[in-house]
Parts: structure tokens; C-alpha cells; sequence
């Protein structure tokens, strides 16, 4: 866990597009996807179900609003601050002819309003979970999930913590409910 957690922060300096096109505050997290097995338990701890907006802040390739559509009935956003992950979540969609459920927005989680989401699941550093506290409070309505993957959100309680061993790697998952994180 503190080898993940280093190599994330150091990864994360380092993003020269990032850094150039939106200030280096803004970098959450490097890309590292997320196992397709731990994208499936996330989907499920957070009680995703047909009907549901799941928003991933940092969705990377899209894998993880691919897969709410797919397996779980949802409507999916990806929000994801880097342009050619963004193009290349977009073309995945189109080859899966999910466009009328999954859609991508290119920008930062930071500003973004996330008001139509029920489920919002996220794989940034604790520190940039920090960050992003204050609009997780702002848009999402009591009774919204959020589900972290490897790092929690200081400060809130989880309703759940779901822990997943894979071979050396631990895994685990943290979900929040929007209404009891105190
Ligand atoms: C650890 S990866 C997770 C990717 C994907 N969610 C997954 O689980 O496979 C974090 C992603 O967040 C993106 N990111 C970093 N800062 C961001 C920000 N402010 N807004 C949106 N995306 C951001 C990175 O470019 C990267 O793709």
C-alpha cells in the first residue's frame, strides 16, 4: 500500500500536458487502470443498479462507466482531465455502440458539476480525495455513493470497506454514503 502510494505521487509531479494545460493542482492521479476484477467488485459495493448515474472522476480508458452499462444497467460519465485518454475512452464507446449510455467530458473533477450522479467512484491519492471533498459535498444529494478505490476519504466515515486479496496485492474499497459520513 505504501508502494502504491508512493509511486502514485511521484507519477502524478510528473504529467507535463496535465500541468501545462490545467496547472499542476489540478493532477488527481496518474493513470493506472484499475483491475477489471476490482472495476466489477467497485460496481458492486457501491450497489450499482439499472437506472443509476455512475460518474468516474478520472474514468482513464473508461473501463470502469463501460462496465456499469454493460453488467449493471447504468448510465455512465467519465470525467478525465487528459485528452488522448478522454479520445480513447470515446472511440471504446463508439466500438461498443454505447453512446446513448456511457459519455465522456474532458476536463477536471475539480470544477465539474456533479449533480446527475448517484454513484460516483474514484482511484485518486488520499491527498487529492482532499481535494475533491468540497465538490462531492456541493453537488451529490443524500443517499449518493461514493466508492474509492485504495484510498479513503479523510475525514468521512465509510459505510462499507470491502477488502480483496489478489495474489501479494491487497486491495481495498471504500464506500460512503452522502447523508451518514459523520
Ligand atoms: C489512477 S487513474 C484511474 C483510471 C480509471 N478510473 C480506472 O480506475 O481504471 C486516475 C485518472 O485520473 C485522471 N485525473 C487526474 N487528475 C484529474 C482531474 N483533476 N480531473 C479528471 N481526471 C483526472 C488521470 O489522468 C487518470 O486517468
Amino acid at each position: 500500500m505504501r508502494a502504491l502510494s508512493t509511486t502514485l505521487l511521484l507519477l502524478s509531479i510528473a504529467s507535463p500536458v496535465v500541468a501545462q494545460k490545467f496547472g499542476a493542482a489540478e493532477n488527481l492521479a496518474p493513470y493506472i487502470p484499475t483491475p477489471q476484477f476490482i472495476v466489477e467488485r467497485m460496481l458492486q459495493a457501491g450497489h450499482v443498479k439499472p437506472g443509476d448515474v455512475v460518474y468516474d472522476l478520472g474514468s482513464g480508458d473508461g473501463r470502469i462507466v463501460i462496465t456499469a452499462a454493460q453488467q449493471f444497467g447504468a448510465r455512465g460519465v467519465g470525467v478525465e482531465i487528459q485528452p488522448d485518454l478522454c479520445r480513447k475512452a470515446v472511440e471504446r464507446i463508439k466500438a461498443l455502440g454505447l453512446e446513448d449510455r456511457v459519455s465522456m467530458v474532458e476536463g477536471s473533477a475539480l470544477h465539474m458539476d456533479l449533480s446527475p450522479a448517484n454513484v460516483v467512484t474514484m482511484f485518486f491519492l488520499t491527498s487529492s480525495n482532499e481535494k475533491m471533498k468540497p465538490n462531492l459535498e456541493k453537488y451529490l444529494k443524500p443517499g449518493a455513493r461514493v466508492v474509492s478505490n485504495q484510498f479513503p476519504i479523510t475525514g468521512w466515515r465509510p459505510v462499507e470497506v470491502v477488502h480483496v486479496k489478489s495474489g501479494s496485492m491487497n486491495h481495498s474499497i471504500y464506500v460512503y454514503e452522502i447523508g451518514r459520513t459523520r
